[in-house]
């Protein structure tokens, strides 16, 4: 199956109207490569005027709330995001989970509120270090999985899933391209066993310190479809050099 890769920049707390510029320069580098489908998800502050001066990539918000509206202070909803100008929504954070408490039964009803209003949905799973040393990371990540897909019936459609690895997000460390292979597969056996065909379609992201020296070999790993980047994303000259390297592997 060929696919087209998604590489998709995280920006997470970062990001002033400043970073217009950077986002224009990585508008004019995914030009570049269009073989490869490239999103950023900036802060909920900057989705409207990212959108406004952005033609070829996707814009996505970091999370999103279940409901349509009402008394959540502080909260953001699917409508308002799609509102904004935005085509899909990062859900299921691992530092969501960590630091707002989001379970696995939240993650699978954000999912299914976004998919509600019309966006795109990449769903993220990871294990932790204690659970990878473990030796049942793939057994963990694969019932966060079940417990966080959306099951609706459109819930196959525009759904990727990032596996980020909790312990690779920040730090530097990448696991194993065996590893990554191994967990994609495990995921991906998941996305058949819930959506039957239909679960061929999503793409799965790797996530966690991809950077334009690595993104490469984890890009070839087995069933990975693209990354999900944080820090590498903030720069588009590390961004545009991680699209490179998933528009020479998509050749
Ligand atoms: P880093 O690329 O900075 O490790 O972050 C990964 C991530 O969490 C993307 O969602």
């Amino acid at each position: 199956m060929s696919i087209t890769p998604y590489i998709v920049g995280n920006w997470k707390m970062n990001g002033t109207r400043a970073m217009l510029t950077e986002a224009r320069a990585i508008d004019r580098a995914a030009k570049r490569f269009p073989g490869v489908q490239v999103g950023i998800a900036p802060p909920f502050t900057l989705i409207h005027q990212l959108r406004e001066e952005v033609t070829e990539i996707g814009v996505g918000a970091q999370d999103c709330h279940v409901e349509g509206s009402g008394a959540f202070t502080g909260d953001i909803s699917g409508p308002m995001i799609l509102d904004a100008g935005a085509d899909f929504t990062i859900v299921g954070h691992s530092e969501r989970r960590a630091m707002h408490g989001e379970t696995d039964e939240l993650v699978r009803a954000k999912a299914e509120a976004a998919q509600a209003a019309g966006l795109g949905v990449i769903l993220c799973v990871g294990e932790t270090e204690a659970e990878r040393d473990s030796g049942r990371a793939e057994e963990i990540v694969t019932a966060q999985l079940e417990g966080s897909l959306p099951r609706t019936e459109r819930a196959p459609y525009k759904l990727s899933v990032a596996y980020e690895p909790v312990w690779a997000i920040g730090t530097g460390r990448v696991p194993l391209v065996s590893d990554v292979g191994a967990m994609h597969r495990a995921i991906r056996a998941k996305l058949l066993e819930v959506y039957g065909a239909d679960g061929a379609e999503s793409r799965i992201l790797y996530g966690g310190s991809v950077n334009a020296k690595n993104a490469a070999e984890l890009l070839a790993a087995d069933e990975v479809g693209g990354a999900l980047v944080g820090g590498a994303s903030l720069s588009a000259e590390s961004f545009a050099a991680i699209m490179g390297a998933a528009g020479a592997g998509s050749e």
